[in-house]
């Protein structure tokens, strides 16, 4: 693997495949355990003169209690075949009971600037702390999480 970092407020770079792929969402409980989430709605621009990846997350997911009680921090994660690969499970199964990461053996990678990981086989990989959460209003019960991009990363096969 190679590996690129991009200054966060470059994502305009990446913009096209952030909007038009899946992601998989991963976020952490304080004891280290990570979970994986399925994720199509995201946005991503300058709010508050800040990066910011913006999520929506239903209350009825594992993912929701971790984001809410866990570490406040998430990483985003799309493309590639190692992507690919997991969509349908982690969008199809919880992490109230079975731990996604050795059931689809995914690979993880440390996070530079987050403690959450990244997956290793995601073309693209975004580092978010959480800053500040709003409901959906009358639209839906998903509750929005507004993740500060720390740092991004391109992921190619060498
Ligand atoms: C293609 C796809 C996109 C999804 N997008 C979202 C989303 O944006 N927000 C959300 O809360 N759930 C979304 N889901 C549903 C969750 O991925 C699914 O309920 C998952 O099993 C929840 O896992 P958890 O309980 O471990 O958090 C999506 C599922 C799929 C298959």
């Amino acid at each position: 693997m190679t590996e690129f970092t991009c200054n966060s407020f470059d994502f305009q770079d990446h913009l096209d495949e952030f909007l038009k792929e899946n992601a998989i969402l991963a976020c952490m409980e304080r004891n280290g355990r990570v979970n994986l989430i399925t994720i199509g709605w995201k946005t991503i621009g300058v709010l508050w003169s800040r990066p910011i990846i913006t999520v929506a997350i239903h209350p009825d997911r594992y993912s929701y209690k971790v984001l809410e009680e866990g570490v406040p921090e998430f990483t985003v994660n799309i493309g590639g075949p190692g992507i690919a690969a997991i969509l349908n499970y982690c969008g199809s199964h919880s992490g109230r009971t079975v731990d996604k990461v050795k059931s689809a053996h995914v690979e993880l990678r440390p996070g530079q600037n987050v403690s959450v990981p990244i997956i290793k086989g995601a073309h693209l990989a975004y580092e978010c702390k959480i800053i500040h959460t709003a409901p959906s209003g009358n639209i839906t019960r998903h509750k929005l999480f507004f993740g500060e991009i720390q740092d991004c990363f391109e992921q190619n096969p060498a």
